[in-house]
């Protein structure tokens, strides 16, 4: 029988992300408190997450063993982030990218939280470090990045500062894994964390060949799409390649100088600017007219939904 918890998990900014992230704690039974800077918001955000969660239960999609209406009870708003974080054991930042609002949200935080409170950002982009350095809870600071749409994207990548408590990373780790995220920990913190390190280099070389007249735009997006993709849907590089050969030894015997040869004539990283950067837009606006993008959005995210029910069937 599934249920409720007590403990309480606090969410400021209920935004696209904070309001997924309410949904994927309060589908174990968490309690969770929803806050953002604009009062009306948390009114906007109840009322979409309820409508959410009902939707994805008509349609077999919820998460969890709670039924959707227990799930939108263990979910409630506030307008005072002293009542937000009192007894909170994580809270989970999802403001906008910027990294005054940030720093200005966290010393607002360090005064009010408790000494044994997570405080977790959802930031994509900046080192814990970056807003922690001043803060008496400094210790308790760590990023939990997750990739969009988190519902059914499940990797969170976990980014502790140099001062993160390594008891504190670890069960940030465990409460991700108990609302049935992927969490991965990076040992330190580096710029891009991991995701968006492997996105770039993608990016970086896609840039390349299109700019050399290789591959237009929709071609190189069926190399990844048709190709590398739907194998990375399941296995990531290192293990694609370990079964490409008789294990990985193998692969390395075989193909080290290739990818070395191969690597070598990939030249300077390249800046994404100038007349190359118009026409890749024009392309791209060719395919998805931008009118056309919350249609796109919801195409990908229907697929992703079914991809993650075939990849929890595949693996039961
Ligand atoms: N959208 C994505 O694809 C994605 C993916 C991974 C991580 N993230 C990260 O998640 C964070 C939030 O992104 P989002 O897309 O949900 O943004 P969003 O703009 O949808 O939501 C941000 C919310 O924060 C509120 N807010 C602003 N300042 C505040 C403050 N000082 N205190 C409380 N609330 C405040 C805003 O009113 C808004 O409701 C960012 O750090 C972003 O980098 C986003
Ligand atoms: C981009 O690619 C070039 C070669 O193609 C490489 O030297 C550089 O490190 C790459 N940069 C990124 C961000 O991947
Ligand atoms: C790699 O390049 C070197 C030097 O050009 C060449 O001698 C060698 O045959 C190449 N090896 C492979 C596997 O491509």
């Amino acid at each position: 029988m599934a249920e409720i918890k007590k403990a309480k998990i606090g969410i400021v900014g209920s935004g696209l992300i904070g309001r997924s992230w309410s949904m994927l704690f309060a589908s174990v039974g968490y309690q969770v408190v929803l806050y953002d800077i604009l009062p009306e918001q948390v009114a906007t955000a109840l009322k979409q997450t309820q409508k959410e969660l009902l939707d994805m239960e008509a349609k077999g999609l919820l998460r969890g063993k709670l039924s959707a209406v227990q799930q939108f009870s263990c979910i409630s708003g506030t307008n005072d982030i002293k009542e937000l974080v009192k007894g909170a054991i994580l809270i989970q930042e999802c403001i906008p990218e910027r990294l005054d609002l940030k720093k200005a949200l966290y010393k607002q935080l360090d005064d009010v939280v408790d000494d044994n409170t997570i405080l977790s950002s959802s930031t994509s982009t900046f080192l814990p470090s970056l807003f922690s350095a001043d803060l008496k809870h400094k210790h308790n600071v760590v990023v939990s990045h997750p990739v969009n749409p988190p519902y059914y994207v499940p990797l969170v990548e976990i980014v502790p500062a140099p001062w993160t408590k390594p008891e504190l990373v670890q069960k940030t780790r465990a409460l991700m894994s108990e609302i049935g995220q992927k969490p991965v920990t990076l040992s330190r913190e580096i710029e891009g964390f991991a995701l968006n390190r492997i996105q770039y280099a993608i990016l970086n070389e896609t840039w390349r060949l299109v700019e050399a007249g290789i591959l237009n735009v929709k071609d190189i997006d069926s190399v990844m799409s048709d190709g590398l993709g739907p194998r990375y849907a399941f296995l990531g590089p290192l293990e694609t390649a370990h079964l490409n050969a008789e294990g990985m030894a193998n692969y390395f015997e075989r193909y080290t100088q290739t990818i070395y040869n191969v690597s070598q004539t990939m030249g300077p990283t390249p800046k994404m600017e100038g007349p190359v950067a118009v026409d890749v837009a024009k392309q791209l606006n060719e395919m998805v007219p931008l009118d056309k993008l919350p249609e796109r959005r919801n195409y990908r995210d229907n697929c992703l939904t079914h991809l993650a029910l075939l990849k929890k069937k595949l693996n039961e």
